[in-house]
C-alpha cells in the first residue's frame, strides 16, 4: 500500500520529491520523475540531480533545516526550460528530510527577456536620431551660427531625424493600441477596394518614390466586418514595403479574390495578395519579418525612414481579425504578401 508521503506526492500539480536524512529519495511524482527521465525513488538525490547548485541546496537544507532556493535548467522537446526549485524541511523517514519543489518559470522568464530586448531596441532606434540631434544643435549654437548654408542644411537634416523619431513613437503607440483591443472582435462595415484605392492614393502623393504604380486587380467591391482604420494601416504598411522594398521603375500589383470556403480559414475568405517585383527575400529571413525592429537591410530600412514596427503591426491587426498573413519570395524576382480575412 502507499504510504501518505507518497500519495500525497504523486498528487501534487508540479514536480516534487522527498529526501530523507540518507540523502535517498523516498517519494517522486511522475513529474520529478520526467524531468530527469528517471525514476527517481529509492536512489540517491546526487546521482540523478547533478547539477551544482541543486545538489547545494538541498544538502544545506538537510544539514541546516533552513529553506532554500535555487534555479535548475533542462531541455525538453529541444526547448530550454527553466525552474525554481525551493527546498524545505520535512518530517521523513528516519528524521529530518527536505521536500524539493520545482516551478516552471520558462515562459516569464522569456517574458522578462523580450521586455528587455523590446527596451534596448527602443532606446537603440532613438538614440540615433537624438544624437545627431544634439550634435546639430551643438554646432548650430557654435562654429555655423552665422553660416546661412549650413544652417539651411542642419535643419532640413535634423527635421528628418525629428521626423524619424516622430514615427516611431507613432508606431509604439500604434502596437501599443493593436495589442490593447486584441481580444475584441472588429465590427465596422469596411468596403476594402475602395479603403485599398485610399491607401495608395495616399502613398503616391507622400513621397517622391511612392509614385510609381500600384494597380488594383479585383471585384468592383468587397464588404467586410473588421476594423476601418486598422485594415488601412495593414494596406499601407504592405504597399510601402512594396513601393520602398521593389525595383524603381516596376508596379506593385495589388490583387483581391473572394473564395466561398477557404481551407485554412475554413469559411469564405477574401485574399489581398501585395506583389512586388524587386530583391526578394532570403528564406531564412521569411520567417523573422514579423519581429518586431526586424529588418534584412536594417542600413536600407533606416535610410528609407523605417522603424521595422510596420510588419509586426500588421500580423497584429490580422491575427484581431482571425485571419493569416502568408508572405513568399523568391530572390531577384519580388515578393508577395497576403493578407487572408474571413468574409461573412
Ligand atoms: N516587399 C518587400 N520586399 C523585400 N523586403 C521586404 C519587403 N517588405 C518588408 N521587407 C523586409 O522586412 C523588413 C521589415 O519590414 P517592416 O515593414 O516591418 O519594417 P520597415 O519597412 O523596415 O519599417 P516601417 O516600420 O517603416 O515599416 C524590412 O526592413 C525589409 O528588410
Ligand atoms: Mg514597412
Amino acid at each position: 500500500m502507499t504510504d501518505p508521503t507518497s500519495s500525497l506526492i504523486a498528487a501534487m500539480a508540479i514536480p516534487a520529491l522527498v529526501i530523507d536524512a540518507d540523502e535517498r529519495v523516498t517519494a517522486s511524482n511522475q513529474f520529478a520523475d520526467d524531468l530527469v527521465s528517471l525514476p527517481l525513488t529509492g536512489r540517491l538525490f546526487h546521482n540523478v540531480l547533478r547539477q551544482p547548485s541543486i545538489i547545494e541546496a538541498i544538502e544545506t537544507g538537510l544539514s541546516t533545516g533552513e529553506p532554500q532556493e535555487t534555479r535548475f535548467f533542462n531541455t525538453v522537446a529541444r526547448q530550454k526550460m527553466t525552474w525554481t526549485v525551493t527546498v524545505n524541511p520535512v518530517q521523513a523517514a528516519g528524521g529530518q528530510g527536505v521536500l524539493v519543489c520545482f516551478q516552471d518559470i520558462t515562459a516569464s522568464r522569456e517574458a522578462e527577456q523580450m521586455r528587455r530586448d523590446f527596451v534596448a531596441n527602443v532606446s537603440h532606434e532613438l538614440r540615433t536620431p537624438l544624437t545627431a540631434l544634439l550634435g546639430f544643435i551643438e554646432t548650430l549654437s557654435g562654429a555655423a551660427r552665422d553660416d546661412a548654408a549650413a544652417r539651411d542644411r542642419f535643419l532640413s537634416i535634423m527635421g528628418t531625424e525629428a521626423g524619424r523619431m516622430s514615427r516611431l513613437v507613432e508606431d509604439l503607440l500604434s502596437l501599443c493600441r493593436v495589442e490593447e483591443d486584441q481580444r475584441v472582435r472588429p465590427t465596422d462595415t469596411v468596403e476594402l477596394m475602395g479603403l485599398i484605392q485610399s491607401a495608395a492614393d495616399t502613398l503616391k502623393t507622400s513621397r517622391p518614390y511612392m509614385s510609381r504604380n500600384c494597380d488594383i486587380l479585383g471585384p468592383e467591391s468587397c464588404e467586410i466586418t473588421g476594423d476601418a482604420d486598422q485594415l488601412r494601416q495593414v494596406m499601407l504598411n504592405l504597399i510601402e514595403n512594396a513601393l520602398k522594398y521593389g525595383y524603381a521603375n516596376s508596379a506593385v500589383i495589388v490583387r483581391v479574390a473572394t473564395t466561398s470556403h477557404d481551407r485554412a480559414l475554413g469559411q469564405a475568405a477574401v485574399k489581398i495578395d501585395v506583389t512586388d517585383t524587386g530583391d526578394g527575400i532570403e528564406p531564412h529571413a521569411i520567417g523573422r519579418l514579423t519581429e518586431r525592429f526586424f529588418r534584412v537591410d536594417s542600413h536600407r530600412s533606416r535610410e528609407m525612414g523605417g522603424t521595422g514596427l510596420g510588419l509586426a503591426i500588421v500580423k497584429h491587426i490580422v491575427d484581431r481579425h482571425r485571419g493569416k498573413l502568408r508572405i513568399s519570395s523568391e530572390k531577384g524576382v519580388g515578393s508577395t504578401f497576403s493578407v487572408l480575412l474571413p468574409l461573412g
